[in-house]
């Protein structure tokens, strides 16, 4: 089978795992801290995901939520697994949530797949090849003021420093209205990368909810970048994203976060 076919394969697969749970109560228990919370099914898509890809690819490195990293600093293959992103969503019965898988090499994504079970959507790419809504081309929007900008906004209450994310939130309210959070930072990403979302800013996240959708948003035609304005690096255990079409990005960098390049 082809990577981009498995890659698919798998997210399909613990996609279904998820939706078949979606109405059933679930078993669960807060992790580093009240409000950080895992489900039997979070634990459940990633068994299945991680056993898929150790039967596949024995010597590959896996970074994966829920059992931690085997060599996400490891110069080879890294698969970079969120078996369930929306976990609160799924939890509270909102259909918006996902399964989001990347393969990084040195930090730098390959290849990606993003699976939105409930509504079938499957989001993929794969470095040159594009980016890709369930066989059809994606490509981020073309808005170019922040005034018709419907821009997606998070932050996470135990890492980020929330002085400074209020004053960016300050900065950005002065120019649109149009505000969503929607609790999957990696359907956030998707959702940039095929034009629902003009634009999306989240501090204190993890490499796997923005692995897939980095790459994803690139082959898109957007930029991905920290609140500096640098490329992301997947090795850094603690992400900001600051995310749009190269236009827009610009205006956000300059507006919102103060930087002039
Ligand atoms: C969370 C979601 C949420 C984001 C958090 C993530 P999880 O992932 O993506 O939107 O704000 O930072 O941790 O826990 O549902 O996989
Ligand atoms: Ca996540
Ligand atoms: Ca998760």
């Amino acid at each position: 089978m082809e990577l981009q076919d498995f890659l698919q394969d798998i997210a399909r697969g613990a996609g279904q795992i998820i939706k078949d749970k979606y109405h059933v109560t679930k078993i669960w228990r807060t992790k580093s801290s009240p409000g950080d919370i895992v489900t039997e099914v979070d634990e459940a898509s990633e068994k299945y995901v991680m056993d898929r890809i150790h039967q596949e690819f024995p010597n590959d490195h896996i970074l994966s939520e829920e059992s931690g990293a085997s060599g996400i600093g490891e110069p080879d293959r890294v698969w970079i697994i969120d078996p369930l992103d929306g976990t609160r969503n799924y939890m509270m019965g909102i259909p918006f949530f996902c399964v989001s898988i990347g393969i990084a090499r040195n930090g730098v994504p390959e290849a990606g797949v993003i699976y939105d079970p409930i509504h079938d959507e499957m989001f993929y790419t794969e470095r040159g090849k594009g980016a890709w809504l369930n066989g059809e081309r994606i490509s981020v929007c073309n808005e170019v003021t922040l005034d018709d900008s419907l821009i997606s906004v998070s932050w996470v209450k135990r890492k980020v420093d929330r002085k400074r994310f209020i004053e960016y939130l300050d900065n950005l309210s002065k120019d649109t209205s149009y505000f969503r959070r929607f609790g999957s930072a990696a359907l956030a990403t998707a959702y940039v990368a095929c034009g629902r979302l003009h634009a999306y800013l989240q501090g204190g996240l993890n490499p796997w909810d923005v692995a897939a959708g980095v790459l994803l948003i690139e082959e898109a035609g957007g930029v991905v970048t920290d609140f500096k304005g640098n490329p992301l690096d997947l090795r850094n255990p603690d992400i900001e994203i600051l995310t749009s079409n190269p236009d827009l990005h610009e205006m956000l960098l300059n507006q919102v976060m103060g930087i002039r390049k």
